[in-house]
């Protein structure tokens, strides 16, 4: 029998990391087989799999993406569900599965753990909003990724005297604007856990525009100002039913130039960064929580998720890891906020 491994929901950084060091693991010190899921829950569901040796892994913890695929499949729709999911592993020979993904992905590993299946799980998301784990890999190379982007913003925001807006991820959460916006010296940080005025921005921009700076305003694509119940969204629903977010900066930058009078340009940085080569952090980080999965495998943890705490790798059962969210505490933003205008 073989382990299946399967990566769903966006993808980031670090996923090939995780494929790698659970397969170099699981074969060097367990002897175990392994199988790849294609495309996600899709894969399990449709029984689509590719080989998973250890020729099949080499050198790609650098490599950004998943070698297997993602989606956003939900494996209970259409012809899904656990009698499937169950059927295909016996057909295919698969006794368990690791399952690389984010809080939608761990809660389809939890419905189908309930219904006797096999899974431990790895969490992943750029936006690091498992509360559960200290961090999740992805979101250190996502913050680079927007730090790197946002220096540049910089220079041309100062050649021009301009207002510079910078849109990055965080549905629910704002780490990567907090910390992508505190490493390139931002002016303001608008992140979803804070409700935040118009009169506030704007006055945060005046104030640097009065100094003789050219602002740079961060904004998380789930900011929703203190007028709006629902953060900005123009793109419809996703497969979980979730609104697409994105666009929340080309709202701002119009308004901010009016009010204060300074030439303002917005850009979203997107699925930037989600892409390319992970950090270092993000592939040591990927690779232990790999090896640690097999070690729940080999040690029969089904249900459980691997988690970093502090600097160890240690094990949550899905149900404490679900349903809460890593939000950036009031003080944290408190502490960015001095720096603020
Ligand atoms: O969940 C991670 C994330 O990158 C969010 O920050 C963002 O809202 C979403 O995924 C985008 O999803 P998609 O790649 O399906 O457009």
């Amino acid at each position: 029998m073989s382990i299946g491994i399967l990566t769903s929901g966006g993808d980031c950084p670090g996923l090939n990391a995780v494929i790698r060091g659970a397969v170099l693991k699981g074969t060097q010190i367990y002897n175990q087989e392994f199988v790849g899921f294609r495309g996600g829950w899709r894969g399990v569901v449709e029984g689509d799999v590719m080989p998973l040796e250890r020729k099949d892994i080499q050198g790609i913890s650098k490599q950004g993406g998943t070698i297997l695929g993602t989606s956003r499949t939900n494996p209970f729709e259409g012809d899904g569900g656990a009698d499937r999911v169950r059927d295909n592993m016996a057909r295919l020979g698969v006794d368990s599965l690791i399952a690389i993904g984010g809080e939608g992905t761990l809660a389809a590993a939890k419905r189908l753990t309930d219904a006797g299946i096999k899974i431990v799980g790895v969490p992943k998301t750029v936006d690091n909003d498992l509360s559960a784990t200290d961090y999740t890999f992805g979101f250190d190379t996502a913050v680079q990724i927007a730090t790197d982007a946002m220096d540049r913003l910089r220079t041309t925001g100062d050649s021009h005297g301009r207002c510079m807006v910078a849109e990055v991820m965080g549905r629910h959460v704002g780490w990567i604007a907090l910390h992508s916006g505190m490493a390139a010296g931002a002016h303001v940080i608008l992140i979803p856990e804070q409700k935040t005025s118009l009169d506030q921005i704007c006055a945060w921009v005046q104030s640097v525009k009065d100094r003789g700076r050219a602002p740079l305003v961060v904004v998380a694509e789930g900011f929703h100002l203190d007028s709006m119940d629902d953060p900005h969204s123009e793109r419809g629903l996703d497969a979980f039913g979730r609104p697409r977010l994105g666009g929340i900066g080309e709202i701002l930058a119009p308004i901010i130039e009016e009010r204060t009078g300074l030439e303002t340009r917005a850009t979203t940085l997107g699925h930037i960064q989600r892409g390319g080569t992970p950090s270092s952090y993000d592939r040591v980080l990927a690779t232990r929580y790999g090896m640690a999965a097999v070690d729940s495998v080999m040690h029969q943890r089904w249900g459980r998720m691997v988690s970093l705490s502090g600097t160890t790798i240690t094990h949550v059962a899905f149900e404490d890891a679900l349903g809460k969210l890593n939000t950036v505490p009031q003080a944290r933003y408190d502490e960015a906020a001095i720096l603020f205008g």
